[in-house]
């Protein structure tokens, strides 16, 4: 096992009409700046609960945080928390919301222009002190430190990372997930599935908890995932997705082992450039990582059929089988796992590989995921 050290902050507040308790998590004092988005929390009725909740405070309202939150939107609301005195940042909303709020406490604590500590995430040290209310189980963000931002002026998604950017509290209410549209929770399913994936499947270094966590999250995942296809209403099932979701990127399934990423890099991309949903991106990249990266995943491939999919037969059929089934579990939800089905040609595949190149990019747990795979990757799932 590899030596880790385990931190986080984050206090979860989970289960029905939890928003309610928001205020007393709050400091008495604080001016507060209210993030959301494009008015979803207006129409499900949880805008009205954070306002009720939160009657007696001072409240700042910043709105229209969009799908892979913008820095262009995100200065805006850094110019208004700065006129208004803002000290505390509370984010309603899925990850762009969240993610974009990092952005703004972090560029709160920062002299100079903000798109540096994206460029050169170290200059990253410090926040304003933020909170959520998640409306959509996928990224993690609510209970992580990490955030990625878009540029459209320079057709960019990068992600930082901030020491001080964990929220104080997150609240997790799963009767707010009931208004999702259906294409946001296959989103959220493959986004969780892949983050499991991302600290899984790597090479073995004999964390045997952690292996079994993260199997345990993938069939949970598995189970769900047809259920909360045919409907999101009912409470039990969706509320073990959002724990789920959660607990897929929050830490405790990286306590030991190596991490991957290489898909999310290569996916961010493809939503810069074609602005595709985040899942549809890692369904498309990670069947094509799988089998290009196969050798140096072998075991934990072989693992992950045996124990995920309950594959029998030699370890070679064991791993070809997983990636079979990886490709079908994301099709079976209803997404478009090529990128032909996207429109997506050899134009993207050509220049997603020379700007990694460029940022001298080698990905993957190893580094062995060289742009030259990347191209390999990607013209496997044209
Ligand atoms: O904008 P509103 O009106 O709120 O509508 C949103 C948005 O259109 C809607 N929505 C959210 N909750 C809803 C709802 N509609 C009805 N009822 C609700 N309860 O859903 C749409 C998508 O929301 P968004 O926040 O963009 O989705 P998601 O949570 O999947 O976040 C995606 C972003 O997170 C980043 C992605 O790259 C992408 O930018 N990620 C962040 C990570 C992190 N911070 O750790 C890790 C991930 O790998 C990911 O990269
Ligand atoms: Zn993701």
């Amino acid at each position: 096992m590899n030596n880790f050290t385990f931190r986080n902050p984050t206090k979860l507040i989970f289960g029905k009409g939890t928003i309610a308790q928001i205020a007393a998590e709050i400091p008495a004092e604080a001016k507060i700046m209210m993030t959301y988005g494009g008015g979803s929390i207006r129409r499900n009725g949880v805008y009205d609960q954070v306002k009720a909740a939160l009657k007696d405070r001072t409240v700042v309202e910043f709105g229209g945080i969009e799908p892979n939150p913008q820095y262009e939107t995100l200065v805006q609301a850094i110019g208004l928390a700065r006129e208004q005195g803002v000290d505390f940042l509370l984010a309603v909303g899925g990850g762009s919301v969240i993610d974009g709020t990092k952005f703004i406490a972090t560029a709160l604590k920062y002299e100079g222009d903000p798109w540096d500590f994206m460029v050169d995430p170290s200059k990253a040290t410090d926040a304003v002190p933020l909170a959520t209310v998640l409306t959509l189980p996928a990224t993690g963000s609510e209970m992580n430190n990490g955030a990625v931002v878009s540029r459209k002026e320079f057709n960019e998604k990068l992600a930082f990372h901030n020491p001080k950017g964990y929220p104080l509290f997150s609240v997790l209410d799963p009767e707010v997930c009931y208004s999702l549209p259906q294409r946001q929770i296959v989103n959220g399913i493959v986004d969780s599935f892949a983050h499991t994936l991302e600290q899984y499947l790597t090479f073995d270094t004999q964390s045997m908890v952690m292996d079994r966590w993260a199997e345990g999250l993938l069939l949970t995942l598995v189970e769900l995932g047809p259920k909360l296809v045919e409907r999101h209403d009912r409470y039990d099932e969706v509320a073990n997705f959002m724990l789920t979701a959660t607990m897929a990127l929050n830490g405790f399934i990286a306590m030991g082992v190596p991490q991957d990423w290489a898909t999310h890099m290569i996916g961010h991309e493809l939503t810069a450039l074609h602005g595709l949903d985040h899942g549809v991106t890692l369904a498309i990249v990670y069947p094509g990582m799988m089998k290009v990266m196969r050798r140096e995943k072998f075991d934990k491939l072989v693992q992950y059929a045996e124990r995920v999919w309950g594959v029998t037969g030699s370890p070679e059929q064991k791993a070809e089988a997983a990636i079979g089934k990886t490709d079908a579990f994301f099709r079976s939800l209803g997404v478009k796992t090529r990128l032909s089905e996207h429109g997506i040609g050899e134009q993207t595949v050509d220049f997603i590989v020379e700007r990694f190149r460029k940022r001298g990019w080698n990905l993957g747990e190893s580094g062995k995921v060289t742009p030259e795979r990347v191209a390999e990757i990607l013209h496997d799932r044209m």
